[in-house]
């Protein structure tokens, strides 16, 4: 009898620890399917227009505002006013009826986070978002676990990028010596200081 509960406590213990190593648990590859047709690679993309357009509280706050439909009218308004999509979304603002994206990316309740901090220091969206611009739907793309937070907390240089292409979804740097100046130049002149506390992430 004990040695088929110690068998089974085993299984239970393997399974579990397998399922937090699986991209289930990390969300990666997640792509919901939203209410409002609207695609990043067209905008952001093909069009170029800059992620700050519509998520015009990254660099102020702790949160990437999601625009509602009311912004998408700045243009829409007049490219495709006729377009059966645009007309479905025209009717839904004017009804009053809010718009509900389904949420992609979300951290636990216990986690902290600031997009400000992050955005202002030299980390592109790229990083933790991978390419949104080729999107059609938003799709979870990388790990956002705690390992992911640390590995750059523990070296950030080796991940930041000049503060004016942070919103550039393009931007590379041409090898690693150049990523090693880029990023050194930054810690120095900003006096980044990352921390790997849990009371940084954990408050
Ligand atoms: C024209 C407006 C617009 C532009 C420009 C735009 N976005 Fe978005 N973004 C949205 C809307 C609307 C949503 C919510 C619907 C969705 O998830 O597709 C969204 C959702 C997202 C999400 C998923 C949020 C979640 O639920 O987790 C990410 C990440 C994101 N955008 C990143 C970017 C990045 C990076 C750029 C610039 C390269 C950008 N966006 C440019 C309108 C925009
Ligand atoms: C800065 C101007 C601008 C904003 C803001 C904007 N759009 Fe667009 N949108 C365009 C342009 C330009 C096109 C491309 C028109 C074309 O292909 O001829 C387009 C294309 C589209 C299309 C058709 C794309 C396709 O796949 O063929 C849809 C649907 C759409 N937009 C929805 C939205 C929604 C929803 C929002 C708000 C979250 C939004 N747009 C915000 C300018 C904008
Ligand atoms: C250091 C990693 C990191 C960077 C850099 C980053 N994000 Fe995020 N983003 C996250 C995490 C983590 C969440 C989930 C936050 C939560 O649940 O509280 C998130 C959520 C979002 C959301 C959903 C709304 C929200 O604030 O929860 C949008 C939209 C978004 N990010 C857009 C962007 C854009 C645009 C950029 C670049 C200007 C960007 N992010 C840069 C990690 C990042
Ligand atoms: C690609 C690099 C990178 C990634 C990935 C990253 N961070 Fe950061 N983080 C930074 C940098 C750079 C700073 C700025 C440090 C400074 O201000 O000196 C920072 C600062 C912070 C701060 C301090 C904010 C404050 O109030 O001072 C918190 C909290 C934080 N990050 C949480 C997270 C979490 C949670 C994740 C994972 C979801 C994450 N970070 C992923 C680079 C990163
Ligand atoms: C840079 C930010 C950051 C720091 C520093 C950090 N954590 Fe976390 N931690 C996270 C994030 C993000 C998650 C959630 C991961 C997810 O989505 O499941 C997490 C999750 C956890 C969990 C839940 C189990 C898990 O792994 O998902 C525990 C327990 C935990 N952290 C403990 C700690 C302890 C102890 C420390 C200090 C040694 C610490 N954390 C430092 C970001 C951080």
């Amino acid at each position: 009898m004990a040695a088929v509960a110690v068998a089974f406590a085993l299984c239970v213990a393997v399974a579990g620890c397998w399922y937090y190593l699986t991209p289930e648990y990390s969300r990666v590859g997640y792509t919901p399917l939203q209410p409002v047709s609207y695609s990043h690679k067209v905008h952001a993309g093909e069009l170029g227009i800059d992620c700050r357009y519509c998520h015009f509280g990254v660099e102020q706050s702790p949160y990437a505002n999601i625009p509602d439909g009311a912004l998408c009218m700045n243009c829409h308004n007049q490219v495709l006013s006729d377009d059966t999509r645009i007309v479905a979304l025209k009717e839904r603002i004017e009804s009053g009826d809010p718009i509900e994206w389904t949420r992609v990316h979300r951290n636990p309740d216990y986690v902290f986070f600031n997009h400000a901090v992050h955005v202002n220091r030299g980390v592109g969206c790229v990083e933790c978002h991978g390419k949104v611009s080729q999107m059609d739907s938003v799709m979870h793309a990388k790990s956002l676990s705690m390992g992911s937070c640390l590995a750059c907390h523990r070296n950030p240089e080796r991940s930041l990028r000049p503060l004016d292409r942070v919103y550039d979804p393009e931007w590379q740097p041409a090898g690693p010596e150049e990523q090693a100046v880029v990023g050194q130049t930054l810690v120095r002149e900003l006096g980044i200081r990352t921390s790997i506390y849990c009371s940084t992430c954990h408050r």
